[in-house]
Formats: structure tokens, C-alpha cells, sequence
């Protein structure tokens, strides 16, 4: 199995159990990092609207807690055609990303579209400015 199908089918499964009763809209996600381990995700929604939490952050919560803070490449999945992070989570994948990461976006018909973190955020807030790193 290919690494892109492999972070697929657990999405998906991911996806499954999405807690989306507001929106009805259930999104998987799936992280492979540098030392190639994965984590998955899903939108985990709130009746006080704004408490809701994208995919992608579930997945990034995962690889954290799993000791990985190195984001080779990330895909989405939901039931549309081009499914694309949104702008609070381009930052959260850039702070574990460079420009290169690859960001997979799936349908369930599994067609794939591949872009970059450079492409979808070409402009990212650097932290150098407000740490002492
Ligand atoms: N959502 C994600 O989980 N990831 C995205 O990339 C876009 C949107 C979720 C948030 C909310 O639970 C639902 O999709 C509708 O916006």
C-alpha cells in the first residue's frame, strides 16, 4: 500500500466517528511525520459552536501526545470535491510543517488533490520575532 492510501484509509475511519451533528459535515484527517509514524483525526463539534475543533487539530493533538512534532505530510477527507484546511489550521500545520509539507486533500470517492503548506499559506506568522528560541 502507498503512503498516500495508507494515511487515506485512516482518515476515513477517522472520519467515521466524526461528532458532527451541527454541521452534518464529517471531515477525517491523517498526519504521517518525519519518522514516519502515523496519527489520525476528526472534527469533534460542541453545542457551543465556537468549542468545536477541526480534524486536522485532532490529528495534530495526537502526534504531539504520540512524542512527533514533524509533520511530513497531511491529508483531509469529506464529502466534497476539494476539501481544503482552513486558515487556524494552515497555522497549526505550519508550526509543525515547512513550505514543502504536502497537504493531501480526499474525497470519498478518493480522488486526491496534492498541495503544499508554500501554496495554500504562503505567507506564515514567524514565531522567531516573539520567542527566545
Ligand atoms: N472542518 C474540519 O474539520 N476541517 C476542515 O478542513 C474544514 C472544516 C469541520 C469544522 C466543522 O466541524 C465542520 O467541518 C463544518 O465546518
Amino acid at each position: 500500500m502507498d503512503s498516500v492510501t495508507e494515511l487515506l484509509n485512516l482518515a476515513l475511519q477517522c472520519r467515521n466517528n466524526a461528532y458532527a451533528p451541527y454541521s452534518r459535515f464529517k471531515v477525517g484527517a491523517a498526519i504521517r511525520c518525519a519518522n514516519d509514524k502515523i496519527f489520525g483525526g476528526c472534527n469533534v463539534e460542541n453545542v457551543s459552536y465556537p468549542c468545536g475543533t477541526c480534524a486536522e487539530a485532532g490529528a495534530i493533538s495526537a502526534m504531539v501526545a504520540g512524542g512527533c512534532t514533524e509533520i511530513a505530510e497531511i491529508l483531509i477527507v469529506a464529502d466534497t470535491e476539494n476539501i481544503l484546511p482552513c486558515g487556524n489550521c494552515l497555522q497549526k500545520i505550519a508550526e509543525f510543517g515547512n513550505a514543502d509539507t504536502l497537504i493531501h486533500s480526499a474525497d470519498l470517492n478518493g480522488r486526491i488533490r496534492t498541495y503544499t503548506l508554500q501554496q495554500l499559506l504562503p505567507h506564515v506568522f514567524n514565531a522567531k520575532e516573539v520567542t527566545n528560541a
